[in-house]
């Protein structure tokens, strides 16, 4: 199963999560390209069968560069069995406060509203966690997450290095081995 992860990343959080997701992937017998949207463009899909787009988020916003991917290949995806999913550095927060609502909120608008708008009907989607470094935020950033960094040591995040790492590694292997599943299904 020949297939494609295209990823834009602003802090670093997205290439590790596709990295995992293309190891999981390899290991179940696909073979797996991954490409920094930022770094490379891709003119052709036509040999995979399975195509997988993530992002980083950024004040409600994806990265710009695999959205283009969505919309320059809109119509030749239609055909193909893709998977969509972003880097949320809020997400952990919302899961340990237990806050549905903006559980709810963020896969409305993540994810299935990116969906609906190129007129994709994804086989998977999935909301990780991200990565902050609350020290390095200039002062917008401060401004927009800066004060979340008490509700992660609250949670129990260690930070490392300066930063507080949410992604949950099995989540992200168990998400790519049911991919692979409903794949071959
Ligand atoms: C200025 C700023 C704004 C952010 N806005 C959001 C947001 O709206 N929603 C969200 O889930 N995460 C938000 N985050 C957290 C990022 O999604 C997180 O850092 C993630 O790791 C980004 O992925 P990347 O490292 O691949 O770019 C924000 C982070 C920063 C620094």
């Amino acid at each position: 199963m020949k297939t494609l992860i295209v990823y834009g990343s602003r802090y670093g959080a997205t290439t590790g999560t596709s990295e995992e997701i293309a190891k999981t992937l390899r290991e179940e017998g696909f073979t797996v390209q991954v490409v920094n949207a930022k770094e490379e463009k891709v003119d052709d899909i036509s040999e995979y069968e399975l195509i997988i787009v993530g992002s980083g988020m950024k004040i409600d916003r994806w990265t710009k560069e695999p959205e283009n991917f969505l919309k320059k290949f809109r119509k030749k995806l239609a055909k193909k069995k893709v998977a969509i999913f972003v880097s949320s550095g809020v997400q952990a927060i919302y899961e340990y406060e237990g806050n549905t609502e903006a559980m709810g909120r963020a896969w409305r608008k993540y994810l299935k509203e990116k969906a609906e708008k190129y007129s994709l009907n994804p086989i998977a989607m999935a909301i990780f966690g991200g990565v902050l470094n609350f020290s390095k935020m200039g002062w917008m950033a401060r401004k927009t997450v800066g004060q979340l960094w008490r509700k992660f040591e609250e949670a129990g995040f260690e930070k490392k290095n300066e930063n507080y790492d949410t992604r949950d590694w099995d989540a992200i292997q168990n998400w790519a081995k049911e991919l692979a599943r409903k794949v071959r299904a």
